[in-house]
């Protein structure tokens, strides 16, 4: 598809040229973030993981996939569990935990000349042996050989990863029944909770990285509001999102969300062109290259810098529900109830705006509040977006607890008790969405709660391309005493945004 050209060699000039909003000096955001130095803790989180095994275990690292031909491959990207145990594994890698042993087998391709001449020469077994401090280094090629002596007749179990090619092979070697897109077999449950227990409460190593990623986010972030004008299209401000990833060090930690169109709640589509009313969506992160982790901050501005009256409501309305929850984040609170506070707040907004009609705890409980947030308020955030959600429910709704099968909030996604250290987004929103919106089941079941009407006016604003979605996204830690959110240099004060949007 052909990149839209900016409007202005102005505007591309002013990428370029320092300049301060506020507190935020463009200049220095353009000098490249700050690099990966230290080493986190792997050989302290493997030496916690084997102290947790009762058997031994072969974590795969995945290897390279194709994108058409074998040769021509998509960017490599390794298993976050294997990223949690390991510094930058190599593609192909795998490792085998043996806890009678206190030992750790890593498992590396042989270093060929045919590699070096293509890809360039690797470090040989002994340097990665010193490097990540493991007990010895084997060839890959022969890992069903080395497991079979390591394992001395144990029984070995694995998990399933994304690249299927490592997980049939770790299916072969274990004879376990394993398959990532199943969450009841990507790995036995006591070795998933394990991995869990270990993976959900950030250290401190691990929260210094998250951190060290917001200046790329919001520079990201930035660039796209400060360019968003008239006549621009997604397509370029998707380009600038993607390339200050590319100047920190980043990729993309999911498909960018970025789109006038932010009632398509994981829109990946960017061909629509920037016109004055639009509201711009942006749900976008980075993701470390040297380490696997990632940020998930979502802004809304408005095109041509001023919301309309009802966007300045939804967008007050949003924020005050986000803030709200954030506020409430402390050890021992129930995520399921962050959630219900912030339907409720937003419920009583409705009211005022006049789209709902009655008591807020009512229309909270009968779930009228997801005509307009239909989705759950986060989840748990680190390696992945959505940290260990391939490990399924097991995880994220512990001791019994079940989703709820009310629409909205069957897609809540956690429902932990918190603890300091978990990691999580907080990401209410209001949307306008036809296909709710004009629903007869939906119609029937809130004849009274809904004013469809009002709603309907809604979707006739912007020549009748309709008011689209807000969502307001922050990346929060729980602290011993309540709250820390990394995200927080991203601006989304409203009037910030609106003096942001549009001005490079
Ligand atoms: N970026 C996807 C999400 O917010 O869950
Ligand atoms: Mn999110
Ligand atoms: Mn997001």
């Amino acid at each position: 598809m052909a990149v839209m050209p900016p409007p202005t060699s102005s505007t591309q000039k002013s990428v370029l040229r320092p300049f301060t909003v506020g507190w935020f000096t463009r200049g220095q955001d353009l000098k490249p973030a700050p690099r990966y130095k230290r080493r986190m803790n792997f050989a302290e989180r493997r030496k916690r993981f084997l102290a947790a095994l009762d058997g031994p275990v072969l974590l795969m690292a995945g290897g390279l996939l194709s994108r058409n031909y074998p040769a021509n491959t998509f960017p490599y990207r390794a298993d976050s569990t294997f990223l949690y145990f390991f510094e930058r594994p190599e593609p192909g890698s795998a490792a085998f935990f043996d806890p009678a042993a206190g030992q750790v087998t890593l498992f590396l391709p042989e270093r060929t000349v045919a590699d070096a001449l293509w890809h360039g020469s690797m470090e040989p077994f002994d340097a990665v042996k010193a490097r990540q401090q493991v007990d010895a280094v084997l060839a890959v090629e022969q890992l069903e050989a080395h497991v079979a002596t390591l394992s001395r007749g144990r029984k070995v179990r694995s998990l399933a990863v994304a690249d299927w090619k490592a997980t049939s092979r770790a299916k072969a070697i274990t004879g376990e029944e394993l398959d990532f897109d199943d969450a009841t077999k990507v790995g036995q449950g006591a070795l998933l909770d394990v991995v869990a227990k270990l993976r959900l409460h950030k250290a401190e190593d691990e929260l210094a990285e998250l951190r060290r990623l917001v200046p790329v986010t919001r520079e990201a972030h930035v660039l796209a509001m400060t360019h968003s004008k008239p006549g621009v299209s997604e397509q370029f401000l998707a380009g600038l999102v993607e390339g200050a990833f590319a100047r920190g060090g980043c990729t993309a930690a999911y498909g960018t969300i970025l789109s006038v169109r932010g009632e398509v709640l994981h829109n990946h589509d960017h061909r629509n062109t920037l016109q004055q009313g639009d509201v711009v969506l942006l749900d976008a992160g980075a993701e470390s290259l040297d380490t696997g982790y990632c940020n998930d901050v979502t802004r809304d501005w408005p095109v041509g810098g001023a919301f309309s009256p009802e966007g300045r409501d939804l967008y007050d309305l949003v924020l005050q529900s986000e803030v709200d929850a954030i506020a409430a984040v402390k050890p021992g609170v129930r995520y399921r109830d962050l959630h219900l506070r912030a339907c409720r707040v937003l419920a009583e907004g409705l009211v005022r705006m006049g789209l709902l009609v009655g008591d807020p705890d009512g229309l909270v409980q009968s779930g009228a509040h997801a005509v307009f947030f239909p989705h759950g308020l986060g989840h748990q955030l680190g390696l992945d977006v959505h940290d260990l959600e391939a490990f399924g429910d097991r995880i994220h709704y512990p001791g019994g607890r079940t989703r709820s099968t009310q629409f909205g909030t069957q897609y809540l996604r956690m429902d932990l008790d918190l603890v300091p250290g978990m990691v999580f987004t907080i990401e209410p929103g209001l949307y306008f969405v036809p296909a709710i919106l004009r629903n007869p089941e939906f119609r029937e079941r809130f004849k009274t709660q809904v004013k469809w009407d009002r709603a309907e006016q809604f979707l006739a604003m912007n020549g009748g391309r309709g008011f689209g979605g807000i969502r307001i996204e922050d990346d929060v830690v729980c602290t011993a005493t309540g709250v820390e959110v990394l995200t927080a240099s991203i601006p989304k004060a409203r009037a910030e945004i609106e003096s942001l949007a549009g001005s490079a």
